[in-house]
């Protein structure tokens, strides 16, 4: 079964327009948007779509309050469905909605929900990155334009709390063809990679007592935008969760900010790929391995 990333999230919060406001700051498009309801997409056309925690329609919680109710993989083809649909319903419930998306949920509790890809293939941005002596990537007599917006072009990741990552992370390689690139000694952690993408992970699940949303991340070009974005949301008011640095593991950039949404958002750029030639890496759990190097930014006032 070939799953290519993350194609929507579905998430319930105690304060929708709250959740508006920050994904309008954050660089997302909206999409539908209503009193019970706010839709926003990225470049590719990956939605988020944002309910109130009291919507009757969710799927389960995995706790109270704000959090991810649904992660939406985009798949190749209806066979990959079709194959989903066989392995899941050996041992849970297995539902197809009126659009072909199949529902389920993993061992956790989290909804997982299967579609056929509807995200856009965006031409990438051309990369703006000169490199001494090499031949300029931003072209002879052109600037960097600092007033360019924002836009995040897909969702890069989710990170799940699980209280146990090894079983965990069983069921998304065994059932649904996962990869594991990394992961953290002890049962910390578990970077997973969908079978059909190259990028590190798409799939970070990492220890904790309580199940629930860590944090989402998406991808923007390149480290400029990472520190545009983010300095953006803090003129906004946003408070940083951890950042802006370079990952260790995964070698992207990142930066965090709390979300009025259940766990964090990120904005990401230049992630290694790898593919079934990559051999999976056992890291010890500490500081070090988790950012090669980070700054401490305070929000303004
Ligand atoms: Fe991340």
């Amino acid at each position: 079964m070939r799953l290519n990333g993350l194609d929507a999230v579905t998430l319930g919060v105690e304060d929708l327009e709250a959740a508006r406001s920050f994904y309008r700051n954050f660089g997302l498009a909206d999409g539908a948007q209503g009193g019970a309801h706010a839709d926003f997409e990225t470049l590719d056309g990956s939605e988020i779509l944002v309910r109130g925690a009291n919507d009757a329609g969710l799927p389960s919680a995995v706790r109270g309050g704000s959090t991810v109710r649904e992660m939406v993989w985009g798949v190749e083809s209806k066979d990959d469905l079709a194959a989903i649909a066989a392995e899941l319903s050996k041992d849970r419930q297995v539902y197809e909605d009126a659009e072909g998306v199949l529902h389920s949920a993993d061992d956790d509790g989290f909804g997982i929900a299967f579609r056929v890809e509807r995200r856009r293939k965006v031409p990438p941005a051309p990369n703006p990155l000169n490199i001494f002596g090499a031949t300029p990537n931003r072209p002879i007599n052109t600037p960097v334009d600092f007033h360019e917006a924002v836009r995040p072009a897909a969702m890069a990741h989710v990170v799940l709390l699980v209280p146990d990552v090894e079983r965990s992370a069983r069921f998304y390689q065994d059932r649904l063809g996962f990869r594991l690139t990394d992961k953290f000694k002890g049962g910390k952690g578990a970077f997973l990679r969908c079978s059909n993408s190259t990028y590190h992970h798409t799939l970070f699940l990492l220890q904790g007592e309580e199940r629930g949303l860590h944090h989402i991340a998406f991808h923007v070009t390149d480290f400029n935008q990472v520190m545009m974005g983010g300095k953006n949301l803090l003129a906004k008011g946003w408070q940083p969760a951890f950042g802006p640095g370079r990952h260790v593991i995964g070698s992207n950039y990142f930066w965090y900010f709390q979300s009025p949404c259940g766990g964090a958002m990120e904005l990401t750029a230049d992630m290694d790929r790898a593919d079934d030639g990559w051999i999976t890496r056992e890291w010890d759990y500490k500081p070090e391995n988790t950012a090669a190097w980070s700054m401490t930014f305070n929000a303004p006032g």
